[in-house]
């Protein structure tokens, strides 16, 4: 871990403390419905197979995966030991959780479930690489050409907010290097977690009307999008 990364924990171990910020920024139910919004995308095989949610906050996406597949080895892992701790006890009879910086995880998953964490790092490839060869099937899940002003993102290694725009071709460095063998791509908006609510539907689509008789540029509801990685591990 780098020295900015040592002062980005204490600053996450505060946010998931009880009541803190990120449960009371919803970030309780964005978990869930992010992993909901996966799971209408991509089905795993039923039977026994390993997962390891990595960056799991406070748990939810491992116990959703936990129920959807009552014959898997569910394990979640997060850098904040705070949040670790949390979702142990929350969910810790369904779920193996461990505290781990997502360059130290060991191990082979049949799995690994990566959702709204690499947009977060300068260095997300060589992160990417390093989950790639800890699993056979690398299931990423980012914000799809996010924007700034109209441009693409700036990474700033200063700074934990988004640090890039991702695209149909983010991932295709783990091909050119020969780690994995294909990746299948989806599209996904997450309402309320990324997305707009109904309301927001009507309102962007009123605006887009008047956007297109004054030939100004359509406004495009915020994407997810899905990358499903299988590697050589
Ligand atoms: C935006 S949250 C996403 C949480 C959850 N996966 C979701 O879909 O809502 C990013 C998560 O990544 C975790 N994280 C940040 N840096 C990490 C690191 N170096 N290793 C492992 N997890 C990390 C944070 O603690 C946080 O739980």
């Amino acid at each position: 871990m780098t020295r900015h990364e040592n002062i980005f924990l204490d600053e996450f171990n505060d946010y998931f403390k009880e009541n803190g910020a990120w449960e009371q920024g919803g970030g309780r139910k964005q978990t869930e419905i992010f992993a909901r919004c996966f799971d209408e995308v991509i089905t795993f095989p039923a039977g026994k197979f390993t997962l390891l949610d990595v960056g799991c906050a406070l748990g939810q996406a491992a116990a959703f995966f936990a129920r959807r597949y009552p014959e898997a080895r569910v394990s979640a892992t997060d850098v904040s030991n705070v949040a670790v701790s949390r979702g142990r006890g929350e969910y810790g009879d369904r779920v193996h959780f461990f505290t781990e910086d997502i360059e130290r995880i060991n191990g082979r998953y049949d799995v690994i479930y990566c959702s709204n964490v690499l947009e977060h790092f300068h260095d997300y490839v060589e992160k990417t690489m390093h989950l790639a060869a800890c699993c056979r099937r690398l299931c990423i899940m980012v914000p799809y050409n996010q924007r700034q002003r109209g441009r693409r993102l700036v990474p700033d290694a200063d700074s934990f907010e988004h640090q890039y725009s991702f695209y149909e071709d983010s991932f295709d460095f783990l091909l050119d290097e020969g780690l994995v063998q294909k990746i299948d791509i989806a599209f996904h908006p997450c309402p309320i977690a990324w997305g707009w609510s109904r309301r927001q539907r009507i309102t962007h689509g009123i605006d887009n009307f008047i956007r297109k008789i004054s030939r100004r540029p359509h406004e495009h509801e915020p994407m997810q999008i899905i990358f499903d990685i299988r590697t050589n591990a």
